[in-house]
């Protein structure tokens, strides 16, 4: 499953699953309590939880929400229900899966789960070439995420802001991806947009604009080159996903030709 939007990606944090040296709460099971999930990493912060075969990745949703973000690699209902302890146990308050396809919620809704927010996903054909960006939007292989997030902390309501762990996971949910950068001078950049590049099927990570350059088009233009990129990589389609009721990134997609698909992701919480 990759990440793109709001979903959890893939920690990528290399630590150890020994207890030699390890800070509280990393690298051990709580064999005397019923969760019995092994650690990796600290939290609050990207861990992988891990119980046999099963595996999963957790952090904190972002820097403004406390609540976790859980996504199950492997495992049935009776995993990540350990996990959901787990994450209580560490002191989120509740946890949310990553979006979820209606054939993947099963075993969520077996452990306690209900749904929390509804995702529109959409698609966009990539067959017929993708007309020209508007602006001069470059792609940019040493990217400032700090310029990005604070493009993110403007554009995106609280709940829906990256932080620095879920911005930097969305450029790695895929083993290839881009940043596409609109800048304002030499000062910083107007807006920013992450595509993930998979073989049929690339993804619009994110797209964000400055408010203050909302409206003249920026939008588009990073969508436009976004969408010529996964193209130029031999993409058929590219796919996204938003919050039912973000009417300007729905005005935008559906102008640029993206399509809704009639199967919605669906973030479900327990807690
Ligand atoms: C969505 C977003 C990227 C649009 O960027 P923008 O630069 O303001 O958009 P553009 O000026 O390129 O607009 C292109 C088209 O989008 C649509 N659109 C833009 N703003 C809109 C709004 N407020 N309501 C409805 N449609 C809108 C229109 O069709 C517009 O075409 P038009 O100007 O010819 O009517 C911007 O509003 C944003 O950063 N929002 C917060 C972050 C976000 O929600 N990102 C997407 C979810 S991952």
């Amino acid at each position: 499953m990759v990440r793109f939007c709001h979903a959890p990606g893939i920690s990528r944090s290399g630590v150890h699953y020994g207890v030699r040296g390890r800070t509280p709460g990393e690298g051990m099971a709580l064999a005397d309590t019923p969760q019995r999930v092994f650690q990796r990493g600290t939290w609050p912060g990207p861990i992988s939880l891990r119980r046999g075969w099963a595996r999963a990745e957790a952090r904190p949703w972002n820097d403004a929400v406390d609540d976790a973000t859980l996504r199950l690699v492997r495992g049935g209902t009776g995993f990540i229900d350990a996990c959901v302890q787990r994450l209580t146990h560490l002191g989120a308050p509740s946890v949310y899966s990553s979006p979820l396809a209606p054939s993947a919620r099963k075993p969520w809704e077996s452990a306690g789960f209900v749904e929390f927010l509804e995702l529109a996903l959409m698609r966009l054909a990539l067959e017929p070439p993708v007309p020209a960006p508007c602006h001069l939007v470059v792609r940019d292989d040493d990217y400032d995420v700090d310029q990005m997030l604070s493009i993110d902390r403007a554009a995106f309501d609280p709940f829906w802001r990256f932080d620095r762990t879920a911005l930097v996971e969305s450029t790695q949910a895929t083993s290839k991806s881009s940043v596409f950068v609109i800048r304002d001078g030499d000062l910083g950049i107007t807006g920013y947009a992450v595509v993930g590049y998979g073989h049929a099927i690339s993804y619009l990570q994110r797209v964000a604009v400055d408010p203050k350059w909302q409206g003249e088009g920026m939008g588009r233009s990073l969508v436009r080159a976004a969408a010529r990129s996964a193209r130029r990589h031999g993409s058929k389609a590219l796919l996204l996903n938003t919050q039912r009721d973000n009417e300007p990134a729905l005005g935008l997609y559906e102008a640029e030709g993206y399509v809704q698909l009639p199967e919605s992701l669906a973030v479900l919480k327990a807690g």
